[in-house]
């Protein structure tokens, strides 16, 4: 194993798509990096997890874990065991090799497989499930069968309902459009609130959302993930869609005794 092959195997799932930077463990084994990597903010959404949940000695699963950054960054911050699950192979491949390039085989599983999210279909009980910007595609990647906004819609919040028995922490981001495509809105107007108010009364007697993260540039450009309130919850149109998209942190109502706090 080398890291000529990962890097390698990156090039291989970049083509595919470059979604999220690289994993600093990830990065010290390296030789180097073709193209450049786009941000999806995931350093900012990693504060935001870890300033709302402890991950301590915690399991996790990692849905739709593309290129591992969040898998392997919370290995570094105390995670005892972690479930990658990827339904695209390249990316799989890059996470199975960059794995066992850091001899992490015995804390991280890597799943290469789309989640089915069906009530008979695969299963796993962990602590923190990490969901991010998966579910709205339904029907694409993943969910054979749904073939409008409104069916797409009802499988969402099956699938956010599903996994209260299976994690006793969600961590969970959507994205506005059905399979990324803006002539398929999930929501009339494309509001914040729209989004909280779906998954809160659609999860109700499954979910307790504690936390709702809300990015927010600062005077110096920067960008934090702060807590919803009055001040932020308008959509920001400057932000652009991926940023107007709630971080919200879930508690199970069906998962207990909890040991994360
Ligand atoms: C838009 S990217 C989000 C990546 C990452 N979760 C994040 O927020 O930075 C969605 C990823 O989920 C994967 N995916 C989509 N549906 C999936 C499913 N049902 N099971 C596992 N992976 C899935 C895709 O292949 C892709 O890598």
């Amino acid at each position: 194993m080398s890291s000529c092959r990962l890097t390698e195997l990156y090039d291989k799932a970049s083509k595919h798509s470059q979604y999220q930077v690289l994993a600093s463990p990830i990065r010290s084994v390296m030789d180097g990096v073709s193209g450049n990597v786009r941000s999806r903010w995931e350093e900012e959404r990693l504060h935001f997890m870890l300033s709302r949940l402890s991950f301590d000695d915690a399991t996790i699963a990692d849905v739709g874990g593309n290129t591992g950054y969040f898998t392997l960054e919370l290995i570094e911050r105390g995670v005892r065991k972690a479930l990658y699950i990827e339904g695209n192979k390249a990316h799989s491949e890059f996470v199975r090799e960059a794995v066992s390039l850091l001899g992490w085989n015995d804390r991280v599983d890597v799943v290469s497989r789309y989640l089915s999210f069906e009530e008979d279909g695969d299963r796993f009980e962990v602590d923190v499930c990490l969901l991010l910007n998966v579910l709205h595609h339904v029907g694409d990647d993943y969910g054979v069968g749904v073939r409008s906004v409104s069916q797409a819609k009802s499988a969402i919040l099956d699938s956010l309902r599903q996994l209260a028995s299976m994690a006793k922490y969600l961590v969970f981001q959507l994205g506005y459009n059905w399979k990324g495509d803006i002539r398929h809105p999930l929501f009339e107007n494309g509001e914040k609130r729209e989004v909280i108010d779906f998954i809160r009364y659609g999860v109700d007697e499954y979910w307790d959302i504690e936390s709702i993260g809300i990015a927010e540039r600062l005077s110096g450009g920067r960008v934090v993930y702060s807590e919803v309130g009055a001040r932020n919850i308008g959509r920001d149109d400057r932000l652009g869609e991926f940023l107007n998209r709630p971080l919200f942190i879930m508690r199970s109502k069906k998962r207990g005794p909890l040991s994360v706090a």
